[in-house]
């Protein structure tokens, strides 16, 4: 009681009376997640350094003859909606911007497609606990004083909209089927093992970066099929499974939420170690691609 009396009692932001350091988990993630926005943020901005391609630079990147010497894609520009050099993953193979955009307005394929990632982490449960608390400090942590006095919750206006992940969550299927693809098209190469370009085709290989996209699309699935409207969908879309209303046929459903909740258990290591391996494919790829990195063919 004495305990319960005085906790009752703190008021103020950062008051608390909790002697732990619990102010590194708000700082790591306020870190961790700043460092991955301004890299995503630039990368997709360049607007180029997707794939490996003969010629390095900025310039030559988008020139139609130069080729793609690996058959690697950066998940930052997967699907690629369109590529100037006519890349062989590009859906539309010319320059889509439109003329009457400022050229200062950034346009890159990049930017097309990483809304939907983003918005569906930033609707992520577990990202929202952990920004809420990292860059709103609302509250910074269990039991610490908070800046605000009052509750909104997220019933209304803007935070209501956090109610669209599930929607999200169609949308990412898709993408998890396309970078599956792309992981897929990695072991099938334009070059042979000296780096010629083969005449026409290509022939089965394996370079580390095969080996980092198949991990990160791994790393992606397993947080995505951890994620509580992936368990929902899978198990049913039912609030109960004993509920006797309920039709027989759900042992199906009730396995894959049981499957889906195994992923959901670790959802924010999962959400952590897949940032982690989304940025490095890009990073891995983008540095091959300006020559400071040589990609490593195994097979
Ligand atoms: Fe985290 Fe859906 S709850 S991705």
């Amino acid at each position: 009681m004495t305990q319960l009396s005085t906790l009752g009692k703190q008021e103020g932001f950062g008051v608390t009376a909790r002697r732990d350091a619990w102010w590194v988990g708000p700082l790591l993630t306020l870190i961790g997640l700043s460092a991955f926005l301004i890299y995503g943020t630039w990368a997709a901005w360049q607007g180029d350094g997707y794939e490996i391609r003969q010629k390095t630079g900025r310039q030559a990147f988008h020139d139609p003859d130069n080729k793609a010497v690996a058959p690697y894609l950066s998940p930052f520009f997967a699907p690629l909606i369109y590529d100037k050099g006519k890349s062989h993953h590009a859906w539309i193979k010319s320059d889509i911007r439109p003329s009457w955009l400022p050229g200062w307005f950034p346009f890159s394929a990049g930017f097309l497609i990483l809304a939907f990632p983003g918005l569906f982490r930033f609707t992520c449960y577990y990202y929202r606990k952990a920004y809420y608390r990292a860059f709103w400090a609302d509250p910074p942590a269990c039991a610490v004083g908070e800046p605000r006095k009052t509750y909104w919750g997220e019933n209304r206006l803007p935070l209501i909209l956090q109610n669209l992940h599930r929607y999200f969550m169609y949308i990412i299927l898709v993408f998890m089927v396309l970078l599956t693809w792309d992981a897929l098209q990695a072991f099938w190469w334009p070059t042979n093992r000296h780096g010629e370009l083969l005449p026409s085709g290509g022939q089965f290989g394996i370079g580390l970066g095969t080996i980092i996209m198949v991990i990160n699309v791994l790393c992606l699935a397993a947080f995505t099929f951890g994620c509580n409207s992936v368990r929902h969908l899978v198990g049913g879309r039912l609030n109960c499974f004993s509920c006797p209303k309920n039709p027989e046929n759900l042992r199906l459903g009730y396995k894959l939420w049981r499957w889906s909740s195994l992923f959901n258990e670790h959802h924010m290591e999962w959400a952590w170690i897949s940032l982690f391996t989304v940025g490095f494919t890009d990073l891995y790829i983008r540095m091959c691609s300006m020559g400071i990195w040589t990609d490593l063919r195994i097979i």
